[in-house]
């Protein structure tokens, strides 16, 4: 019997929040959350390899974690360049391919070489898409496509009065990867901190109080199971999708 249409996200968008206090309680410094969180990483990262989830987008820099203490800012650069070094080759073994979105230009050269070298080297990979989320902020993302658009304009190649949301969906990040179905933020808040704004539209949200390091495969498969049991409707009436999904397992 196929499953039903809802049963496995295809790509899960993930908040990875609460390093900061999972250290504090334990009297550490905050970079050893950060730390731990990578161990979160790689737990979720060969789940979902596991699972067959297509898509995993992480967020882990926002554009307005720059305006944190120099000190956090500089160690968070050196843990995501000293995590890229570390995990390329295993992730290219998992047949992952790795993507990183958002403005890189503000990253320090050597962190941006080193993207393009992962990136590079994994990029022919067909198995779990890794989207890493560095510097990103979804005003930023929408602002950017908009900028793209605006450029055709003035080539003359598209007319003003044709614009729609189609035309500015595809200048948008991850336009050419299914979109988020399972929204997760870990760490109690519940709010999107300027995350996909545009491509969360209608995604399903799951909030849970779990401190990012203390995320493991357990509580994401609670995610999943919670995401399994919600009917996604898109606008349409709970009766309607009941007898699309009944048409489409007898079919
Ligand atoms: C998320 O954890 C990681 C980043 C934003 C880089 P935080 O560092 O925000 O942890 P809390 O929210 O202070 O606990
Ligand atoms: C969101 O977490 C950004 C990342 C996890 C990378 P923040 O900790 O920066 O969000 P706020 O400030 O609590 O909204
Ligand atoms: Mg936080």
């Amino acid at each position: 019997m196929p499953e039903s249409p809802t049963s496995l996200p295809r790509h899960v968008a993930i908040i990875m929040d609460g390093n900061g206090r999972w250290a504090k309680k334990r009297l550490l410094p905050r970079y050893a959350g950060h730390k731990v969180g990578v161990e979160s990483v790689r737990k979720i990262v060969t789940h979902c390899t596991q699972q067959g989830i297509e898509v995993l987008t992480l967020f882990a820099f926002s554009s307005e974690n720059w305006q944190r203490p120099q000190r956090e800012v500089n160690l968070l650069m050196d843990l995501f360049l000293l995590s890229l070094r570390n995990e390329a080759r295993r992730l290219h073994k998992n047949n992952v391919r790795l993507k990183i979105i958002g403005e890189r230009k503000a990253f320090p050269d050597k962190l941006q070489r080193r993207i393009d070298e992962v990136e590079a080297l994994t990029q022919h990979n067909t198995g779990l898409t890794l989207v890493v989320a560095a510097n990103y902020g979804g005003r930023w993302d929408i602002a950017q496509a908009a900028q793209k658009l605006a450029e055709q304009v003035q080539a003359g190649l598209i007319k003003l009065e044709d614009i729609t949301s189609a035309q500015l969906a595809p200048h948008l990040c991850l336009t050419d990867l299914p979109a988020p179905d399972l929204f997760i933020r870990t760490g109690g808040e519940q709010r999107i901190s300027n995350f996909l704004l545009w491509q969360l539209a209608y995604t399903e949200l799951y909030f849970t109080p779990i401190l990012w390091p203390d995320f493991n495969q357990t509580a994401f498969e609670e995610a999943l199971e919670a995401f399994a049991s919600r009917q996604r409707r898109f606008g349409r009436t709970g009766d309607q999708v009941e007898q699309q999904n009944h048409l489409e397992k007898n079919s």
